[in-house]
């Protein structure tokens, strides 16, 4: 292996497949219908239009879909972040791009933004920890050093953008928001993105904002990085790309659309990046992606769904807080990788332990150890089942 990437060596293994490893050799309790809330995958209807529009381009897959985006796709996207955020313009041209889903996006993001010489010691890319662990892996490739803020019950699952030095500011490249946050559900609200976006002109960083959560919350619609930027009056959205994606949206996770937003300097950059990479989405999946931004009528009637199962699980589970924002449920349990594999054993429900989505910190902490996730995508009855089955469950 004497020419292979170095850094690879340092990514650990993915989530699922660490928890196929636990739960190997273990045999589920065969009276009980098994209940997945491993993966964070909706489990809805298709959207009526999805079929139609599908059909009339079908065609499409003839030809090279551009990697941009086509045009009427971006046009849709911008007038929904118009829409959506109350921005008076985004330009579909300069400060949209399409993206094969986020996660990609995510992850090439890195490699368009992280300079590796930038100073004697490697430059930071910050993220929240617990996190989404694409952000990990895309640090690492990138020959950048993750720095991880803990999220913690206790400051209610904020990542504490406080409690970073200037010496750290300084050597930071950019910084991976999630709001709302998978697994913890937290929700960033205006003056959270006023203080960031104070720090990276201070210091000179870029913010990337996953914010495939969006259109799914408990009660306050969140805010986003680029409403944030409106509201303080920088209209270009400089240093910010905001992420976004079908897949939570419109329950279409295997439809492979989502979307980069944001400061038009950095997407021609990341265009350029992507013109080499070509995740492109194929031309049918594009018009429909198009018609998906454009209706509000399937994703209020998802956004009930989760609310219900959400409202389902804790009346079943009798204690705990509804998150503010997104499917899943943030729950402690003392250790959650054998709470996780008890109840695979005892309850035949999958779910994921906590620390498969966090690291252990500089003092050996690792956020996530206490806890497991269980991702609410099956509607309110299986909801309500989980929890009940949650409960029953002897470590
Ligand atoms: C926080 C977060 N970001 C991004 C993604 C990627 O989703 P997609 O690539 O389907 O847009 C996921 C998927 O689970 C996620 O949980």
């Amino acid at each position: 292996m004497k020419h292979a990437q170095p850094r690879l060596n340092q990514l650990g293994a993915y989530p699922f497949e660490r928890l196929h490893q636990l739960f190997d050799g273990v045999i589920a309790d065969a009276t009980l219908t098994p209940i997945d809330a491993g993966a964070g995958e909706p489990r809805l209807p298709l959207p009526a239009f999805v079929q139609p529009m599908l059909e009339k381009h079908l065609s499409g897959f003839s030809k090279y879909p551009p990697t941009r985006g086509i045009a009427d796709l971006r046009e849709s996207i911008a007038a929904w972040l118009m829409r959506r955020y109350a921005l008076p313009a985004v330009d579909a041209a300069t400060q949209v791009l399409s993206a094969n889903g986020t996660r990609e996006a995510l992850f090439a993001v890195a490699h368009a933004l992280v300079n590796p010489q930038m100073a004697s010691d490697k430059p930071y890319v910050l993220m929240p920890n617990p996190m989404y662990q694409i952000y990990l892996g895309a640090a690492l490739t990138a020959g950048a050093q993750p720095y991880l803020m803990p999220c913690m019950p206790e400051t209610g699952f904020s990542p504490d953008i406080d409690a970073i030095t200037d010496a750290i500011w300084q050597r930071t490249a950019f910084v991976y928001i999630c709001s709302p946050s998978n697994p913890t559900g937290w929700i960033a609200d205006a003056a959270y993105y006023e203080n960031l976006l104070a720090l990276a002109d201070a210091h000179d960083f870029y913010i990337v904002s996953d914010e495939c959560y969006s259109e799914i919350y408990w009660q306050q619609k969140p805010t986003g990085l680029l409403e944030a930027c409106q509201q303080t009056g920088r209209t270009d959205f400089s240093r910010c790309l905001v992420m976004n994606s079908l897949s939570k949206r419109s329950a279409l996770p295997g439809l492979r659309s989502g979307f980069i937003a944001g400061d038009a300097r950095l997407i021609s950059r990341f265009a350029k990046l992507r013109s080499y990479t070509g995740s492109a989405t194929p031309l049918p999946l594009q018009q429909v992606a198009a018609a998906a931004w454009r209706d509000e009528v399937h994703v209020q009637a998802n956004l009930a769904v989760y609310r219900q199962s959400l409202a389902a699980f804790f009346d079943a589970y009798g204690e705990g807080e509804i998150p503010s924002g997104s499917f899943f449920v943030w729950l402690p349990v003392n250790d959650g990788e054998a709470f996780a594999k008890a109840a695979y054993a005892q309850q035949a429900v999958t779910i994921l332990p906590g620390s498969y989505l966090s690291v252990d910190d500089e003092h050996g902490i690792n956020p996530g150890q206490r806890f497991i996730r269980a991702a609410l995508v099956d509607g309110p009855e299986k909801a309500a089942e989980l929890a009940q089955r949650l409960r029953k469950v002897n470590i």
